[in-house]
């Protein structure tokens, strides 16, 4: 059963599958990517750590929060525009990075890149793509994109990594910091997740050995230097290049106050998509206290369980500048490449303007801590 199945309708499926009417919602192409992504693929996309506590509830920290509905505004103009990090988006979300696009459909990240850019959304690509940075850049020049970083064995194959995203037009730099170690991800152990077996990754000699195919993604990151790795490795890699660190994988005041001490530009609340740390806080529920620590300062943003423009506005009402999405993007991919992809962005864009008009709100600086009502009895 599907993260989303809940929200499908019961009766007869339209007829054609394929079509874009068919898809009404995110869990529709979450349905179809199901039947299509190989089975172990698919329990490593739709997989958390453990137990999935901590992926569960950043969905249902979504559904303890209330939103206030604002009547008889004119809402005939809604203008959902707004900027991340100077970068001008049509929408106050962005694609996460995210592995192995190429495992999921033959369109791979090159498919992600257009359909964000068609729709003027920013992306993050991950270090782990199976197209090169350079060929993700060249499928859609105009972007805006960003380049996430895993830190390499060699401190000379990061910093080729950053040099590379500079040259292909990267606009900010996401070092990823909740991953020292891989998790114990049941599910996707269960499912007989091979990486050995996987098309190979894009980035080519400039990632450790093992995630080009020669083991696992468990060899990969057990061989990783990170796990000795500190703060300063904010200021080296400031050090490197002119473009903005955003640091991704903050739930606590602490430490987003020492990334922001160190020059992060921004940070991401994130559990890594429950994939991380069973037993994290939910990510909605962990952002209050980045934003009253950093807020003024940094710009914050959240992912985990992003799923509905009711969800975008309740981030934002807690102080989020944008909010990322990841799985969905993969049920896109998976359902129908960068069509599906497309299908996605549109789908949230759609709720997220509904959701503007019925609280009222006509443009992104008007969601604010008044949108927010008391928790939800339970
Ligand atoms: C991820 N995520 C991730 N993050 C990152 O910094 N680098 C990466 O390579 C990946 N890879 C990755 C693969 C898959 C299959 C998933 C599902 C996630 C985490 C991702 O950027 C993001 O934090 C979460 O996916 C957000 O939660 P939702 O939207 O999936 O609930
Ligand atoms: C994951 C890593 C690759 O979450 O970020 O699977």
């Amino acid at each position: 059963m599907g993260e989303l199945s809940g929200s499908r309708g019961v009766g007869p499926r339209a007829p054609q599958e394929t079509s874009e009417e068919a898809f009404l919602s995110l869990g529709d192409l979450e349905e179809a990517a199901s039947r299509k992504v190989a089975p172990a693929f698919w329990n490593y996309v739709q997989g958390g750590a453990a137990e999935e506590i901590t992926l569960r509830d950043n969905r249902a920290a979504f559904h303890r929060r209330t939103l206030r509905p604002r009547v008889l505004v004119d809402v005939t103009e809604l203008d959902p525009t707004t900027t991340i990090l100077g970068n001008a988006v049509r929408a106050p979300y962005f694609v996460c990075p995210t592995a192995y696009h190429g495992s999921i459909h033959p369109d791979a990240e090159m498919g992600t890149a257009r359909a964000a850019s068609a729709a003027g959304i920013l992306a993050a690509f991950s270090t782990l793509s199976s197209a090169s940075l350079e060929e993700i850049a060249a499928a859609a020049p105009a972007g805006p994109r960003w380049f996430q970083l895993y830190l390499q064995p060699e401190f000379s194959a990061t910093r080729r990594l950053v040099e590379r995203a500079v040259g292909a037009g990267y606009s900010a730099i996401v070092l990823t910091v909740d991953l020292p170690v891989l998790a114990n991800r049941d599910r996707q152990a269960h499912g007989g997740f091979a990486l050995a077996a996987w098309p190979p990754l894009g980035n080519g000699a400039d990632i450790s050995a093992p995630a080009r195919g020669f083991g696992t993604l468990e060899d990969h990151f057990t061989l990783r230097p990170d796990t000795g790795v500190g703060w300063e490795i904010i200021d080296r890699l400031r050090a490197l290049s002119d473009l903005p660190i955003v640091v991704k994988g903050i739930l606590t005041a602490d430490d987003a106050s020492r990334a922001v001490e160190h020059g992060a530009r921004a940070v991401i609340v994130s559990n890594h998509g429950g994939r991380q740390l069973d037993g994290a806080p939910a990510s909605l529920d962990a952002l209050p206290e980045v934003v009253a620590a950093v807020g003024s300062r940094a710009e914050v943003y959240l992912d985990g369980g992003v799923r509905r423009g009711s969800d975008i506005v309740m981030a934002l009402g807690l102080g989020a500048r944008a909010v990322g999405i990841g799985r969905p993007i993969l049920w896109g991919l998976g359902a129908e490449g960068e069509r599906g992809v497309r299908r996605v962005l549109s789908l949230l864009m759609t709720d997220l303007l509904t959701t503007m008009a019925l609280t009222g709100r006509r443009r992104i600086s008007e969601i604010d801590a008044s949108v927010l009502g008391p928790m939800r009895p339970t």
